[in-house]
């Protein structure tokens, strides 16, 4: 990587910590299904390599197992899960009969409502994921992509991941540092953060709720 790109990444680290994203839970599963549903034909497309029935959609949330995947969130200011990344490890060993083994590779993919686009939510996700893999002890971050997505094919480059190319598709692959004191508390602070924004948030709306209900004024 040169010194350019290095200084890219660094950027795009700070800048990722603004966006709070918070990690969800089984009982956010129906949000996530609810965002994916959202994502007309072509973004579907781009982001499962097919544009996926809602029936599908629904089977691919149902079937995330809570307990080995991660899946990421952004809130907008009305609670609306804005864009997610599924974050998904796997240990090639363990695929093939050895269980037990820790991952060694972890898959991620990504996807953030059309409204919510170019604000650098795609980026921040991607670095939360890069950041989650290392403190799990991973160290391969793989994303599948179309070539044609220019979007993710940039978020790719920017993280300086090694492309391989095949028949229009794009498998990216970057390996992660190991986990430092840094990775650790940075992770925990965004988690943390992002608690609070989502706490903070719902404050705000349920006291909207009341205002509208004494029929005050909406000072907002
Ligand atoms: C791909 C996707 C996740 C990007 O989300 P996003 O929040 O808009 O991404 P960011 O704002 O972080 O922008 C990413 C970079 O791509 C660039 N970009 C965006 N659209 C672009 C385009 N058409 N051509 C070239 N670059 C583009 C942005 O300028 C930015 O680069 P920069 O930081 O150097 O300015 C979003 O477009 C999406 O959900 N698409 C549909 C689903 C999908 O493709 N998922 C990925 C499959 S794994």
């Amino acid at each position: 990587m040169t010194l350019d790109e290095r200084i890219r990444v660094r950027l795009d680290a700070a800048r990722a910590l603004a966006i709070p994203i918070k990690e969800l839970s089984l009982e956010d599963r129906p949000l996530y299904a609810k965002h994916l549903l959202e994502l007309g034909a072509k973004d579907r497309y781009l982001r499962f390599g097919n544009p996926l029935s809602d029936e599908t959609i629904v089977r691919y949330v149902s079937g995330i197992d809570f307990d080995r995947a991660t899946v990421f969130g952004v809130f907008d200011d009305n609670l609306k899960l804005v864009a997610a990344g599924h974050f998904a490890p796997h240990s090639i060993e363990a695929e093939a009969g050895q269980a037990d083994l820790k991952p060694t590779t972890a898959e991620f993919g990504l996807s953030v409502a059309e409204e919510a686009r170019g604000k650098g939510m795609g980026t921040a996700l991607f670095v939360r994921a890069s950041t989650h893999a290392r403190n799990l002890g991973i160290a391969n971050l793989f994303m599948h992509c179309l070539t044609q997505n220019k979007a993710m094919m940039r978020i790719a480059r920017k993280a300086g991941m090694e492309i391989s190319y095949s028949a229009g598709e794009a498998d990216a692959y970057v390996t992660l540092a190991p986990a430092d004191a840094a990775s650790v508390i940075r992770e925990a602070m965004q988690e943390q953060i992002a608690l609070f924004d989502f706490a903070f948030k719902q404050q705000v709306l349920n006291s909207r709720g009341l205002m509208r209900e004494m029929r005050l004024p909406d000072a907002a």
